[in-house]
């Protein structure tokens, strides 16, 4: 069974008591069973991880791009928390590995601060979904099965 990899930074280990009015009640627990089902409905396996290191996001999708290559995953539904405005060696990282990515924000970050607004991840995504919520993963799960499989048929990189 080809895997989908859900990847959650920076303090998302506190979804359900941190800043419950932006993110919500859910657990990371909850946002990870939410994956699973979404998968599971496609035929597919969510594998989920969750780090507060950008070296450890680093290293996860470079993983991805070659399970990628060898035709065992599918992409990367990655939230990178606020490493997203920040990380220019995630951007590398994405664009390096070749892998395709669905970015993914719980709430909407461009109704937010203005600090929020950049993203070093949205050039290099083939998608980018915001403020859907946990229940949204689900969501950018399907996306991601789309947009690789869209990318498949046209024979890119
Ligand atoms: C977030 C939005 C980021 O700006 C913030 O730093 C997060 C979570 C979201 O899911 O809405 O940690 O990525």
């Amino acid at each position: 069974m080809k895997t989908v990899l859900v990847l959650n930074g920076p303090n998302l280990n506190l979804l359900g008591t941190r800043e419950p009015a932006v993110y919500g009640s859910e657990t990371l627990a909850d946002v990870e069973r939410i994956c699973q089902q979404a998968a599971l409905r496609l035929g597919l396996e969510a594998q989920c991880r969750q780090t507060n290191h950008e070296g450890q996001l680093i290293d996860w999708i470079h993983e991805a791009g070659r399970l990628c290559a060898q035709g065992e995953m599918v992409g990367v539904v990655l939230n990178a928390g606020a490493l997203t405005h920040t990380s220019i060696a995630l951007h590398d990282a994405i664009k390096g590995a070749a892998v395709p990515v669905v970015e993914y924000h719980i709430s909407n970050v461009h109704a937010r601060e203005s600090f929020r607004h950049q993203s070093w991840i949205s050039p290099v995504a083939r998608a980018v979904m915001a403020g859907l919520g946990v229940k949204g993963y689900a969501l950018a799960v399907e996306a991601l099965v789309q947009v690789a499989s869209a990318q498949a048929q046209s024979g890119k990189a």
